[in-house]
Parts: C-alpha cells; sequence; structure tokens
C-alpha cells in the first residue's frame, strides 16, 4: 500500500505520518507539504530516514507538481489534510483558504481521476456544520445537519467537501470525508487556543481570552482523531462521511484556568479581549455512526490528554521556540497588539 498524505508537515497530518507508519510498518507513506509557516519539517526529523517514507516540498495547487508525484508514486491511496487552518487568519486574509483549500483539493481529486486510486479521503471538520447554542445542550451535530458556515476557513472546508461529494456522484470517484471536532496534542501549532496559552503561561505572558469566554469546543486527543481516519480508509464506506468526536465539551475559559493551574501560574494573567468576529458558540459531535459502523472509539481522557500535552510543551521548547521567535511573532502582534 502506497498513500499520499498532504499536509503531513502540520500538526494532525504529522501525527498521523507517525501513526500510519507504526501501525501499518509495511506501507509506503508519502508526505506531500508545501511547508507554509504551519509546517515544520524539523516536526517530520524522527521518521526522514525510514526506508518506507520520502517526503515531497510541493503545493497541492501546482497540478504538475502533483502530477508528476502520482506518475512518480501510483499511490492507492491520498489523504488530504493540506489546508490553511486558521480561523482568525482566515478572517483577516480569505483568498489563500479558497486556493488551498478549495482549489487545492480539486487538484487533488483531478490527480486521483486521471491516475486511478482506490481511495481519496478528505479531512474535514465540524466547523462545516455551524455553531449550536449554548442553551442547547441536547443539541448535536450529525452527517446529517445542515451545511451553515461562520467563517471563511470553514466556507472553504465546506465547499471542499461539496466537492468532494460531487466527485464521487459525477466521476465515481471512491471518496470518504471525516469531520472532526477540535484537536489537541503534540506539535499543535501556538497560534491555537491551547498551545498558545500553555507557552505565553509558561513566559507569564497575557492570555487572551476571545469576549466572555464560555464558547465551548469538543476536544479530541490527536491520535484519537488519527486512528480513526485509519479505520475509515481501511473499513469506511465509498462516499460516505463520519463525524469523528469524544463528547468532550469544554468552555475556552475553563481550559485557560485549567492550563494556569497544572503550571502553578495565577489566573491575574487572563485577560478577556475583544471577541473573534463571527465567532461560533458550541460544537458538539455526535460520534453515533462512526461508532455504530467501525467500532470507533475515543481512547484517551482529556484529563490524561490534557496533562501529557502540557507536559510535551514544557519539555520541547527545542520544538516551539524557533517558531515563537521567527515569523510568527509578527502575526501576533498584529493580531493581538491592540485587541
Ligand atoms: P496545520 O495548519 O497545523 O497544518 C496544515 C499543513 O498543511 C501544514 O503542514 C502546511 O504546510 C500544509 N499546507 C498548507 N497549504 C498547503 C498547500 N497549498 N499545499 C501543500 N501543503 C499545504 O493544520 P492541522 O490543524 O493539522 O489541520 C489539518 C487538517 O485537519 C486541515 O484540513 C483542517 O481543516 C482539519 N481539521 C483540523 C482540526 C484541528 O483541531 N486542528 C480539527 C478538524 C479538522
Ligand atoms: O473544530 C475544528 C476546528 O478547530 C478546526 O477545523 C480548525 O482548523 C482549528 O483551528 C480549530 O478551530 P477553532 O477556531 O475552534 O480553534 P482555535 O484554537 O483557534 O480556538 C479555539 C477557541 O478558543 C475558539 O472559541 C476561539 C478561542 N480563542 C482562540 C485563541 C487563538 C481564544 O479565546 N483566544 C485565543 O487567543
Amino acid at each position: 500500500m502506497n498513500i499520499i498524505i498532504t499536509g503531513g508537515a502540520g500538526f494532525i497530518g504529522s501525527n498521523f505520518v507517525f501513526h500510519m507508519l507504526q501501525t501499518h510498518p509495511e506501507y509506503r507513506i508519502v508526505c506531500l507539504d508545501k511547508l507554509t509557516y504551519a509546517g515544520n519539517l524539523s516536526t517530520l526529523e524522527p521518521v526522514m530516514e525510514n526506508g518506507n517514507f520520502r517526503f515531497v516540498k510541493a503545493d497541492i495547487c501546482d497540478r504538475a507538481a502533483v502530477y508528476q508525484l502520482f506518475e512518480e508514486e501510483h499511490p492507492d491511496m491520498v489523504v488530504n489534510f493540506a489546508a490553511e487552518s486558521h480561523v482568525d487568519r482566515s478572517i483577516e486574509n480569505p483568498g489563500i483558504f479558497l486556493e488551498t483549500n478549495i482549489m487545492g483539493t480539486a487538484v487533488l481529486m483531478d490527480a486521483c481521476r486521471k491516475y486511478g486510486i482506490t481511495r481519496y479521503h478528505q479531512v474535514s471538520t465540524d466547523e462545516v456544520y455551524g455553531d449550536l447554542p449554548l442553551d442547547r445542550p441536547d443539541l448535536f451535530f450529525t452527517e446529517d445537519t445542515p451545511i451553515h458556515t461562520s467563517s471563511p476557513y470553514s466556507s472553504s472546508k465546506a465547499a471542499a467537501d461539496l466537492l468532494v461529494l460531487a466527485y464521487h456522484r459525477t466521476y465515481g470517484l471512491p471518496v470518504t470525508i471525516s469531520r472532526c471536532s477540535n484537536n489537541y496534542g503534540p506539535y499543535h501549532f501556538p497560534e491555537k487556543l491551547i498551545p498558545l496559552m500553555i507557552i505565553n503561561a509558561l513566559h507569564d505572558k497575557p492570555l487572551p481570552v476571545y469576549g466572555d469566554g464560555l464558547n465551548v469546543r469538543d476536544w479530541l486527543y490527536v491520535e484519537d482523531h488519527c486512528r480513526a481516519i485509519d479505520l475509515i480508509l481501511h473499513k469506511g464506506t465509498v462516499g460516505e462521511v463520519y463525524n469523528v468526536g469524544g463528547h468532550n465539551e469544554m468552555k475556552n475559559i475553563d481550559i485557560v484556568k485549567l492550563i494556569c493551574r497544572t503550571l502553578g501560574k495565577p489566573e491575574s494573567l487572563i485577560q478577556f479581549v475583544t471577541d473573534r468576529k463571527g465567532h461560533d458558540r458550541r460544537y458538539a459531535i455526535d460520534p453515533t455512526k462512526i461508532h455504530r459502523e467501525l467500532g470507533w472509539l475515543p481512547e484517551t481522557k482529556f484529563a490524561d490528554g490534557i496533562q501529557k500535552t502540557i507536559q510535551w510543551y514544557v519539555t520541547h521548547e527545542d520544538w516551539w521556540q524557533p517558531i515563537v521567535s521567527g515569523e510568527y511573532m509578527a502575526y501576533y502582534e498584529k493580531m493581538y497588539g491592540n485587541r
């Protein structure tokens, strides 16, 4: 089995590369990644010398480069993690989100049609369903919940999902889609809530909580997401969408306070700042389908996963220090300077 994993130098993609090389040591894994600000080749260092692994720096929007890779590798499957993934950046500059998340997906699927594959898997997000009200804890996103997006990011991911389903219906491309809730764990880029708060707290810097801090996200340890995608690739039904989530809803403010407590930092570091535009209130996944049909269940409890994650950042300053001291700081200044 030869699998192209796009976006494998990012957070979830790199965890998936590690998972696949470990779980299926006989598979060939080819990582295609543009190495944007969010891609980090040092993350993949432990597998660079693995004979079953190849890294290729390329843009999924670059048709010639993608086709060339297909001619060289003849992949059986493609798993597309490559995306612009940060909601706040999409509010500042939607254009690149449309290019990568929509056009890039089309280029990959065109290559799949041209060269033939047994599966194209699209890594999507629960954000395509929009949000749920805080006062209706009985409501959850199912695979049948209508698409109803809030941000340029989620709109671009929803557009990609519709395109994937259209390629299945129109051309018979063997596709699957997973829509997962918020992931956390090692190698999470420090612009996202959990790593940003850990790293700021370690530096005794202010912890910028948007709005009232009561927004709810449904957190899943990244390895559980990787196992879900692995299962979908091997046992999922072509043409189907699978929601992935672990029924672990947390208010943002409670996560930030937990990080403060764990690191022995005062809650006085918390600063409530201007809310995100169009800020989704609550996400909550109903994972019944993937449990019933594929037997998937999350293995890591949030109480354990968050401690592991905090400890990982404490002991891996060598990974995040070059990021927070480089280009990312210009972004940080722009986003939080006058907030
Ligand atoms: P990330 O931003 O950490 O990584 C994205 C990776 O894609 C980077 O390595 C980047 O270099 C690469 N990339 C970006 N544009 C590219 C292009 N044009 N060509 C090739 N490579 C490109 O993202 P992540 O958080 O790991 O998310 C991965 C996928 O999972 C995304 O599709 C995202 O929408 C989805 N997702 C994320 C979460 C989450 O909580 N982080 C939850 C559900 C779904
Ligand atoms: O639900 C899945 C999605 O989760 C993925 O599709 C996205 O790629 C991923 O980035 C994530 O989106 P969110 O917007 O939920 O994640 P983020 O870490 O940016 O924010 C989580 C919550 O924390 C959100 O309510 C906004 C809030 N927040 C975030 C930051 C960066 C703050 O209060 N302060 C911050 O500084």
